[in-house]
């Protein structure tokens, strides 16, 4: 087989084209050449979390492909605990952003000064704005009360559906789709908005569609809320440095944010 993202394969397993089927290869036969890796991390790179989007719908084979992405993701003991709760109806998107704007005042209430004047000029949604809405959730009875690998750690459900929703993320990238995530919100009368039951967590809270743009940065970079911590900084090495130390000297800020 030619090294690549092996088209031929794929139209062999007639999958090219199908909504939800992505180019598939067997794992093994799978190698990048240096241009495909360099598109994997320039996607990486250019992920952003988008706040104002365009309203033309998403196409059902795009948005396919990208929840396949995020099905596709480890989980603890092959759990997939996740569901992706596509939400397009105006009436459940409102009272979601009525959940925002109650939370997002409370949490104003945190910061003074500067930075309270800075935190309210920030957009930190797009839930109305954004076509989609999906809520991914995790579900933590699925798999049974013994779930490999759980016992120890019983919130490693929660970070499988995390690492969908990173999948969901990048893969949206890849076409060029936009996913804003809001964390600004009650968890327990997101339930009550959508019925999810209680052991269910509503993990992602997620606006997606047609950006307006993906910035070259972060946009609380841009607004001057925070900026990326060098690498260097967070690489330890065998163990956690001592107390007092330079790599231990943290980056918490006096003002919380
Ligand atoms: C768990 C999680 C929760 C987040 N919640 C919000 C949110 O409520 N509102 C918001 O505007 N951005 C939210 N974000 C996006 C972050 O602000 C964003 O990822 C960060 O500023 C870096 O920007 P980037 O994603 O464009 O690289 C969240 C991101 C994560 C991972």
């Amino acid at each position: 087989m030619k090294e690549g993202c092996e088209q031929e394969a794929n139209a062999e397993q007639g999958l090219v084209g199908s909504p939800g089927a992505p180019p598939l290869v067997p794992g093994d036969a799978l190698h990048c050449s240096p241009e495909e890796r360099e598109v994997f991390y320039r996607i990486i790179a250019a992920r952003r979390d988008i706040r104002r989007f365009r309203p033309d719908p998403i196409p059902d084979d795009v948005l396919g492909r990208i929840l396949w992405a995020a099905h596709h993701a480890g989980s603890v003991g092959y759990m997939q605990p996740w569901n992706f709760m596509l939400i397009r109806e105006k009436a459940p998107r409102q009272a979601v952003k009525d959940l925002f704007v109650a939370a997002n005042e409370a949490a104003a209430a945190l910061y003074g000064g500067e930075r309270r004047v800075l935190y309210d000029t920030l957009k930190l949604e797009g839930i109305l704005e954004s076509p989609l809405n999906i809520c991914v959730t995790c579900d933590t009875r699925r798999g049974g009360p013994h779930v490999l690998g759980r016992h120890s750690l019983p919130e490693t459900d929660v970070y499988s559906t995390c690492t969908a929703v990173q999948n969901l993320w990048l893969a949206a990238r890849a076409e060029g789709v936009g996913v804003g995530w809001v964390s600004i919100l009650a968890n327990d009368r997101l339930r009550g908005i959508f019925g999810i039951p209680e052991s269910v967590v509503p993990v992602a809270y997620l606006c997606v569609g047609y950006p307006v743009e993906f910035g070259p940065v972060p946009e609380l970079e841009a607004q001057g809320w925070g900026e990326r911590l060098a690498l260097d900084d967070l690489v330890l090495t065998e163990r956690w440095p001592a107390e007092g130390s330079v790599r231990a000297k943290g980056s918490v800020r006096a003002d919380g944010g």
